[in-house]
């Protein structure tokens, strides 16, 4: 089973109309003639539209950061899943640990969002991943399985080859200490037998789990090379044309 490669960008809370739309632009451009792998880009949701705009018709897919699993109603600041559709999303991140550490979701909380995207008709691109403390202590397996089976409780066979996975181990994001190859490989071996195992072993060999976690141009190659490995979720190298367009060529 070949899974095709996916590269994500998440811009998280930067940028600006005129620099949000000038990467998409650049983007656009660099990506011209790409047909052998996914790429998209997650702008803050106020930025989705105008880059959305500019992406339509180009090899770069647009998702959104988050959302809310209501469909619509008082609900005051959310957004959600149908809207995110509206205006142009194919992708959502969910369950990033930003959220799960800041904002405190929980997975409880996050499988209704999951439930909620595939309805809507986008596709999930579910993050989980240890803390440091968490991986000291041993825990690395049953955390990312937790956090797994928590949030995709209920979820079909059929929709769980939909879902895209993200492994970001937490002490890798945004510290510029990327887990070596070796490391994300490992972890992506058990999620996989995880998903064999509460679905079967067709499901695990078609679902695509990206590594996230300081993935630059000049580490992105070694990761990608490994076999578990199928994308990158990719934060801080995701906001300059040249940085990102380097990892998709590593790719
Ligand atoms: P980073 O972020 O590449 O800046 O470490 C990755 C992420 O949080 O998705």
């Amino acid at each position: 089973m070949t899974r095709r490669t996916f590269i994500a960008g998440n811009w998280k809370m930067n940028l600006n109309l005129a620099s949000a739309t000038e990467l998409a632009a650049g983007l656009r451009k660099a990506t011209d003639g790409i047909t052998n792998l996914d790429i998209a880009v997650c702008p803050t949701n106020v930025y989705i539209q105008p880059v959305a705009e500019i992406l339509k018709g180009s090899n770069v897919g647009v998702g959104a950061q988050n959302a809310y699993f209501e469909p619509k109603g008082a609900f005051t600041g959310e957004t959600s899943m149908e809207m995110l559709k509206d205006i142009g999303c194919k992708y959502v991140i969910l369950g990033h640990s930003e959220r799960r550490h800041i904002l405190h979701e929980s997975s409880e909380f996050i499988n209704l969002k999951v439930h909620a995207a595939l309805a809507a008709g986008l596709i999930p691109i579910l993050c989980v991943g240890e803390l440091l403390a968490e991986r000291k202590a041993g825990t690395t397996d049953l955390v990312n399985r937790r956090q797994f089976e928590g949030s995709v409780s209920g979820v079909s066979s059929n929709d769980m080859k939909k879902i895209v996975i993200a492994y970001e181990p937490v002490w890798a994001i945004g510290t510029g200490e990327v887990a070596t190859p070796e490391q994300a490989e490992e972890v992506h071996v058990v999620l996989r037998a995880i998903i064999a195992e509460r679905y079967n072993k067709e499901v695990a060999e078609s679902v695509r789990i990206q590594y996230g976690g300081s993935v630059k141009a000049d580490n992105a190659k070694a990761i990608l090379a490994k076999p578990n490995v199928d994308g990158a979720l990719v934060g801080g190298a995701s906001l300059k044309v040249e940085d990102f367009m380097g990892i998709i060529k590593g790719a």
